[in-house]
This record gives structure tokens, sequence and C-alpha cells, in this order.
């Protein structure tokens, strides 16, 4: 068996570009001169031929349009086995509303992201007679396409936006922000698109994997900030930022990791820009930039 990861999409909520933002990487992904993103999503598979995907986002349609082993196999027929959610925000959920089409596969998520679905009856439009909820517990290995086996972890992180009360946890530890192990053989990759902190059990935790998507949300906190387009840094957002003493590319310099992708990239970060020098910061220090249709196999 072969573990295959199928970046669907690199981009976090908004995408690139966003439809309302006028900054520079904005601009060059409209104008064609860097790539366009679509939002967070990846697809997995132990096999090449059931697949199992992390997060439904709001491009879900054109990602499977994009991708050849997530086409139909039949009249309706479909290689994609099971979705499983590792938060409730937009980016992450709003793509279930796309796979309305009474086609069968098990939803994957924890209890209290399953409770935020319930919240929201807008869900109940997968029918509960062809899409199975599967509730999964912190902690406990479930098989989410054959071969495959997802383990989800808890991560600091913070209740989805739309949900936000008036003070907020940004580095809560629950079961509403969560990061998968995956296994398939003798493979073990992990996929965290949101992270507010590399604590030291998720230090721990990620020693030794072959392969981690990790959260590249931004480049540095302050970057909305700097570019005059928004009020939050990326600690209030509930990302660690890439850059800087707390950062990911420092946090994961002392760890033993085979690859290691950011996925998850929000509009502004630089490294989206294939020459800037951010971007070649990131690679020197051994990180793959994700990008849509990027297919990593070990
Ligand atoms: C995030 O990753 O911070 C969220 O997806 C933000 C959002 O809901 O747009
Ligand atoms: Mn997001
Ligand atoms: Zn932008």
């Amino acid at each position: 068996m072969t573990f295959r990861a199928r970046i669907l999409g690199a981009a976090a909520g908004g995408g690139l570009p966003q439809w309302n933002c006028g900054c520079e990487n904005c601009n060059l992904a409209r104008s064609g001169d860097i790539p366009a993103q679509t939002q967070s999503s990846l697809a997995v598979s132990a096999n090449g031929t059931d697949w199992a995907i992390l997060n439904a986002s709001p491009d879900i349609r054109q990602q499977m349009a994009d991708c050849p082993v997530l086409h139909p196999t039949g009249l309706r027929e479909m290689p994609l086995r099971s979705v499983l959610l590792t938060n409730g925000d937009i980016d992450h959920v709003a793509g279930l509303l796309t796979l309305r089409e009474m086609q069968p596969f098990t939803l994957y998520a924890t209890p209290g992201i399953q409770e935020v679905l319930d919240g929201n009856p807008i869900f109940s439009a997968l029918n509960a007679s062809v899409v199975d909820r599967a509730t999964v517990h912190l902690d406990k290995p479930t098989e989410i396409a054959p071969g495959l086996s997802a383990t989800l972890f808890s991560v600091p992180g913070k209740v989805p936006l739309y949900l936000e009360g008036d003070t907020v946890q940004t580095d809560l530890l629950g079961d509403q922000t969560v990061g998968v192990h995956l296994q398939a053989g003798e493979t073990d990759a992990y996929y965290i698109p949101g992270c507010a902190l590399l604590n030291d059990d998720l230090r721990a935790r990620l020693n030794g994997a072959a392969l981690v998507f990790f959260d590249g949300t931004l480049w540095q906190d302050d970057e909305m900030l700097r570019a005059g387009i928004g009020q939050k840094t990326g600690k209030r957002m509930g990302h660690m930022s890439m850059s800087g003493p707390d950062g990911s590319l420092a946090a994961f310099d002392t760890l033993d990791v085979g690859r290691k992708v950011y996925v998850h990239m929000n509009n502004t970060n630089p490294v989206l820009r294939p020459a800037s020098p951010e971007r070649a910061r990131a690679q020197a220090a051994g990180w793959t930039i994700g990008q849509d249709g990027m297919e990593i196999a070990t």
C-alpha cells in the first residue's frame, strides 16, 4: 500500500484571490502572475482507489472536478468514502452542502464538531439515510478508507468565528480543533491545518513523522494589519505564524520530520509568491509550500 495525499486546496478561508481583496497577492493571482489557490482541503488514500477528504471546502465542487482520482467510476459510483472535519470553520464545512446529492459516504467528526453541525439545520441537507454521521472520539483510531486509519488529537485553537462570544480563548484545548494522525501501512502522516501553538505534547507527537501538513496561514502575526486589510493578528485567529521566535519554522527546526508541507495559507502570505524571499527561507528550512493539485506519495 502506498499512502497518497493530494492537496485539493492550499489556501486558507477566502482563497487566492479572495473575492473582495485587492492585496498584492490577490491582484497577482487575478492577473495570472502567481498561481491561484482554492480553500483548505486534502484528499488521502491508502490504495489509490478509495479516498477520504479531510475538510470540505466551499470550493469542493471545482476541486473534485479538477481531481481525476475523485471522478465518478460509474453512473453514481464514487471513489469518495468519507469526509473528515478538523473544525467547524466555514472554509472546512461549507463544502458539505455541495455533497448533498444523495451520495453515500461517512462524515467523521468529533462530538464537539458534530454538535456544531447539528446546531445548523442547513446541514440536514446531507440526508441521514445515505450520509452516515460517525462521531469520532479523540485518540481512537478509525478506518476512514480501506487501509487508512485516522486518529484525531486535540490542537490548541478556538471555536469557529461565527460562534465566537464576547471573550475568546484562542488556544483552547478540546475537541473543536483537532489534528489528524493518518496511518497507512508503515506510513505516519499528520494533517494540522489550524494550530495556535506547537506545545510540548504536539512536538513529541510529530517527532519522527514521515510527513506533516501544517498550518501556514500567515508569514508574520501582524501581516493583515500591515497589509491594511484587517485588524486581526494570527494569534487572535488561532493560527501560529511561520516566522519569528514563536513561529512554525523555529518550532519544527529541532523536530525530525521527513517532509513538511504548508497548507491553509492566507492570501496575504508572501510565500504564495514563487519568487519571494520568504518562500526561499521556508524552503531552505526544509518546507514545501503546498499548492492546489500537488500530490505527495510515501
Ligand atoms: C480560520 O481559519 O481562521 C477561519 O477559517 C476563518 C474564517 O472562518 O474565515
Ligand atoms: Mn480556516
Ligand atoms: Zn488578498
